[in-house]
């Protein structure tokens, strides 16, 4: 009926498409953060506000390929919303069952060279962050395309604190954080973790970063910050061939810093398991290794008189774990290839042939009999190629013996892995991004799980891949033994809102004897005991080494009480109070049964925390065995001070957590009735 009213001009506007939007906004399900994505001035931007506070100002999107210049965008079409509400359950993980709740806003933007002409631009919203991705659904298949720029950006605005250490560094990711002003950025690892005036934490980082470079974070100065994708040699960021989907970029946005850590939405962005089978092959669990021992200078990887992988050690090692109830025995240094300078000649690395002195059959035997595996060892010194040549007959020897977890290592300088055309590669660009996945799906078909050291960061792909179990991926245990300095004890309050964002860390906690014979403090554990114990529950990852050696668990029965008790796999996980650089007090409740853990971690100075225990069962009494920092503890003169106590709690209750200077708590809580 209007229409017959309406001018002619009026109807023929009607025949025609509609105008293409220039804006288009959406909100988290509960209504907690606005995303508008816009086009102006020939450019594709986006914004964040979370109540009346702007959390992403307008920031750009979109890719450059060779061959052609920045696009200039010039319509919004096809704005699509899809709503979200799902549970999934983790085979194994920091909580079992995930909720994915978010709203899809998912739009096309028109621009005007050959490759952006349409450009998809899915976001996701939560209400603890956002994620978001493009799709070159319309590059003709076969074509081979190369991105050369990323002008995905992050502006911020007001002030941010930052917790960062400079990217591009020989040592990879490990490095000890500092923090600044975060206009002081210049090139920044993810995940990148911020805290604003306005009250706010944000952090940075990607989700499913597949057969793409791994992005950095370039600050402007001013708030402000760019993606920065590791090139290949050539300066070429991404190669690619026919349609792709890039990564999710994503930014947490949360009112404490235990937001961020007990958010799930870099799983949620990941694709569902390929592995469906996976807990018939793979469990969560504890080992022991031939490893601390090496990092002690007691033996060593190489042959000799003192070479720690012989099968009489191993024997010992597996007696042990048989005794205390470790699933497993890490052994390195087993094959040929360590002696002289192994981290230059990488490639010299065998994955099949065995010392003379390491029996793998009859060390898998007698592992076999004990209830014990053999954690296998394939350090490559960075030589991808060398590994890749040998990576089929490798698995194939461990899976003949029954191994199923290896721990993998790409110790070598950033920048100086030598790729199969001689030419020099990052730890992280999209080179040895396809090759980890590669071994992560050659080992699957093995039924094989990876722990990987020096790796390429953790962005959620354990949910697809829940074989790929653990990273290391920071500054681990290791450089207690030889770093100059070791790890201060504040680095455990950071660690938990920045790499460990990213997903599950095997750092290797575990060490009872600190003083070492009266070792200067900055080249020793900077903690006392309990702070040993209590990283059992503030590190998450599915499989926890106990790293010192047997003897010194042994002449320490008490506090190992501790690491033979606690789990590796929780139902579900909470941040119970934290002060990034200051302190951390985690639970988490232990996967099929009723007890809770609590671990909490502080830095240099002592501190009185009052912990309430609601996050137990209504109605239920616990004993709480605590394993706290005894009378005059301090991480400099005494660091070994213990006190076990038990008491019965309930969730009505609220703990005294006396941390000593370095120190930590560590609590059982065992379900009564
Ligand atoms: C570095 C790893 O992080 C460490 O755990 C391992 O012992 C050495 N590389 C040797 O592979
Ligand atoms: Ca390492």
């Amino acid at each position: 009926m209007i229409l017959k009213t309406l001018p002619l001009f009026g109807l023929s506007m009607l025949a025609m498409a509609p105008p293409a939007a220039a804006r288009e906004c959406a909100r988290s399900p509960g209504n907690v953060l606005e995303l508008c994505v816009s086009v102006e001035n020939g450019e594709a931007l986006y914004q964040v506000r979370r109540g009346d506070v702007t959390v992403i100002a307008p920031s750009r999107l979109g890719l450059r390929f060779a061959g052609e210049g920045d696009p200039r965008f010039t319509a919004i079409d096809d704005a699509k919303r899809t709503s979200v509400d799902t549970t999934w359950e983790q085979p194994w993980g920091e909580q079992r069952l995930v909720r994915d709740h978010h709203q899809e806003l998912s739009v096309t933007l028109t621009g005007d060279t050959a490759l952006n002409k349409s450009v998809g631009v899915t976001f996701r919203l939560f209400d603890d962050g956002l994620g978001f991705r493009y799709n070159y659904g319309a590059i003709p298949a076969g074509q081979a395309v190369s991105v050369v720029a990323d002008h995905s950006q992050f502006r911020t605005v007001g002030a941010y604190q930052a917790w960062w250490y400079p990217g591009l560094g020989g040592e990879r990711d490990e490095y000890l954080y500092g923090q600044s002003d975060a206009r002081r950025i210049t090139l920044a690892e993810t995940p990148l973790t911020l805290k604003g005036d306005n009250g706010l934490y944000l952090s940075f980082h990607e989700a499913a970063l597949v057969d793409f470079p791994s992005m950095l974070l370039e600050g402007d100065g001013a708030g402000g910050y760019d993606a920065w994708l590791m090139p290949w040699p050539d300066g070429v960021l991404a190669r690619k061939t026919g349609p792709f989907t890039t990564p999710w970029r994503t930014v947490l946005v949360g009112e404490t810093p235990g937001a961020l850590a007990d958010s799930r939405i870099t799983l949620n962005l990941n694709e569902p398991s390929k592995l469906p089978d996976i807990g018939k092959w793979f469990k969560p669990g504890k080992y022991v290794g031939v490893w601390w021992e090496m990092h002690l200078e007691k033996s060593t990887w190489g042959s000799g008189p003192k070479h720690g992988a012989n099968t009489a050690n191993v024997k010992r090692y597996i007696d042990f774990a048989a005794k205390y109830g470790f699933d497993g025995v890490l052994v390195e240094g087993w094959n040929r290839g360590w002696d002289g300078d192994w981290i230059a000649n990488g490639d010299k690395f065998s994955f099949t042939e065995a010392y003379p002195d390491f029996d793998l059959a009859e060390i898998t035997r007698y592992g076999k009999a004990k209830g014990v595996k053999l954690i296998g060892h394939h350090e490559t010194g960075g030589a991808i190629e060398n590994y890749a040549r040998q990576l089929d007959p490798a698995l194939k020897l461990y899976a003949d013996t029954g191994v199923s977890l290896i721990k993998t290592g790409y110790v070598r300088p950033s920048g100086t892995m030598v790729d199969g055309e001689g030419r020099l590669q990052w730890f992280a660009g999209q080179y040895a991004v396809r090759h980890h996945l590669d071994v992560v799906k050659r080992a699957a078909k093995l039924h094989i799980a990876i722990n990987t050291h020096e790796p390429v960061k953790d962005t959620g792909l354990r949910r697809t891949w829940p074989n790929w179990v653990s990273r290391e991926g920071a500054r681990g245990q290791e450089f207690n033994a030889w770093g100059n300095p070791t790890n201060p004890p504040e680095h455990m309050t950071i660690l938990p809102f920045t790499r460990m964002l990213a997903g599950p860390m095997d750092f290797t906690p575990g060490i009872f004897d600190i003083a070492r014979q009266g070792k200067e403090l900055t080249r020793r554990v900077q903690s006392t005991l309990a702070t040993q114990l209590a990283e059992y529950v503030v590190i998450y990852s599915p499989i926890q080494m106990a790293a010192d050696l047997p003897e010194n668990y042994e002449a320490r029965p008490h506090a190992f009480g501790f690491i033979r008790d606690v789990p590796a796999d929780w139902e579900q996980s909470k941040t119970l109070q934290s002060v990034i650089g200051d302190y951390v007090v985690v639970a988490r409740q232990q996967r099929g049964k009723g007890d809770w853990y609590l671990g909490a971690v502080g830095d240099e100075e002592a501190r009185d925390i009052a912990q309430p225990l609601a996050f137990l069962a209504p109605g239920k009494r616990y004993e709480a065995q605590i394993y706290a920092d005894g009378p005059g503890a301090d991480y400099r003169t005494n660091p070994e001070a213990l006190m076990i106590e038990k008491r019965i709690v309930t969730r009505t209750d609220t703990l005294s957590l006396k941390l000593a200077p370095g120190g930590g708590a560590a609590i059982r809580f065992r379900l009564l009735d």
